[in-house]
């Protein structure tokens, strides 16, 4: 496997120095970090230190002809699997809301494809100003993830919001970020990461889990389903749309992350769960994953072989956890849990025993019998302990969306 690769880009301010830490811990952690660093960055820290740290060239200009040659604004916005700005200055998150591309780290906020975290960083007059505010609410429409600065000191002798948070605690976002959760972030504190103030969902964190896991047999081969994710990743977008921060837990599946959703992938169950549980707390958890009921006991560490006899196979299955009803008893249950229910037959009598026997709020049954599976179209029921309501079949987005609205009203009458 490849590491995941970072392009960092160090804007203007006194916490610019502290970009040199960071890129020290994310190379602790195997990430590998190349940096642009703007003109008013490379006033406060220079391109050789930063480029001593990044084992790599540090790319400046926009006119560069030997680094256009060689590699290009484009390309350079391309080939990282993240884009972080550390520290963010007001003056370029207001290029960034304003689309500007004055420069070269400007035209690659502007080209890239890739998420986008800021970290922002300047004085508390700064950051309260109504025109960052705008800009903040803007890029974060924009799907951008914002990280919350620190309240404390300030260099400048004021005190309040603005200060850029610990390295440890930029690392840790950027790995949750990257997916490439080691085991200490586990135990990192839940993000902080700055939602839309304006959707009904705002200031709720919103947990999604979605597509099918993969169950290793051996090096080769696998138990999974036919989930797509597409259902899941709707309610996810959804989510991020109605203003809540979103962790979307996802199995192998091959669909875009929505935008200003924070991804994690992971493979198997087991996997899941505990990257479930480490994006807790939630206000919400909504488990659309296909999980595999079971997994092999021993994954076999070479290619399993025929012996010809005709014997079964020589596997030995045991049952996975249930990621779902362990939430249920958790001491950190979401205030909303809502499970999924693929069902071919009695749809609706066997999701209302699934709401009691996994322990969650609500059960959107699906009918799976016809092309659901991977599907466009979904129809549903939604099941609580107290009604049953069923829709009328409709694109998975349209579904997600209804869904949302309906989590949106139940988290507000519990407020
Ligand atoms: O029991 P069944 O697989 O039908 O339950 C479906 C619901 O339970 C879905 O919401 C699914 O995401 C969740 N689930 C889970 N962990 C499992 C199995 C199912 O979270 N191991």
């Amino acid at each position: 496997m490849t590491s995941p690769r970072i392009l960092l880009i160090v804007s203007g301010g006194i916490a610019a120095y502290k970009s040199l830490e960071l890129v020290r811990l994310l190379k602790r952690d195997g990430i590998a970090v190349r940096a642009v660093l703007t003109k008013a960055g490379a006033e406060f820290v220079t391109p050789l230190s930063l480029g001593a740290l990044t084992e790599d060239h540090v790319y400046s200009d926009m006119f560069d002809l030997k680094d256009e040659r060689e590699i290009g604004h484009i390309q350079l916005s391309r080939q990282a699997d993240l884009v972080v700005i550390c520290p963010a200055s007001a003056d370029i998150l207001a290029k960034m809301a304003a689309g500007m591309a004055d420069d070269l780290a400007t035209t690659i906020l502007l080209a890239t494809d890739k998420p986008v975290f800021v970290v922002p960083a300047m004085n508390v007059r700064m950051w309260d100003h109504a025109a960052t505010r705008r800009n903040i609410r803007q890029l974060i429409s924009d799907g951008i993830i914002v990280m919350e600065p620190d309240e404390g000191d300030m260099a400048c002798g004021e005190w309040g919001k603005g200060r850029l948070p610990d390295p440890e605690a930029i690392a840790g976002e950027i790995r949750r970020l990257l997916g490439s959760a080691r085991d200490d972030v586990i135990t990192m504190p839940p993000a902080r990461l700055l939602a839309d103030s304006s959707g009904p969902l705002s200031g709720k964190h919103v947990l999604v889990t979605a597509g099918p896991t993969h169950e290793p047999i051996d090096p080769v081969r696998y138990i999974a389903n036919r989930s797509s994710g597409k259902q899941g990743f709707a309610i996810a977008r959804a989510a991020a749309e109605a203003g809540a921060r979103v962790t979307l837990v996802s199995g192998p599946v091959d669909q875009p992350t929505p935008r200003g959703v924070t991804r994690i992938d992971v493979q198997t169950a087991r996997e899941m769960l505990s990257a479930v549980e480490s994006a807790l707390p939630a206000d919400a958890a909504i488990m659309v994953a296909a999980v595999a009921d079971w997994r092999v006991e021993q994954a076999a560490g070479q290619k399993l072989k025929k012996d010809g006899s005709g014997a079964p196979a020589p596997l030995s299955l045991t049952e996975n956890p249930d990621i779902l009803a362990t939430l249920a008893i958790s001491a950190q249950r979401p205030k909303l849990l809502v499970g999924f229910a693929a069902e071919t037959e009695h749809v609706v009598e066997h999701a209302q025993a699934k709401l009691a026997r996994k322990g969650c709020d609500m059960i959107v049954a699906n009918d799976v019998s016809g092309g659901v599976m991977g599907g466009e179209r979904n129809r549903v029921h939604l099941v609580s302990a107290d009604r049953v309501e069923s829709w009328d079949e409709a694109a998975k987005e349209i579904v997600a969306d209804r869904l949302i609205a309906r989590i949106s009203d139940r988290l507000q009458d519990q407020a």
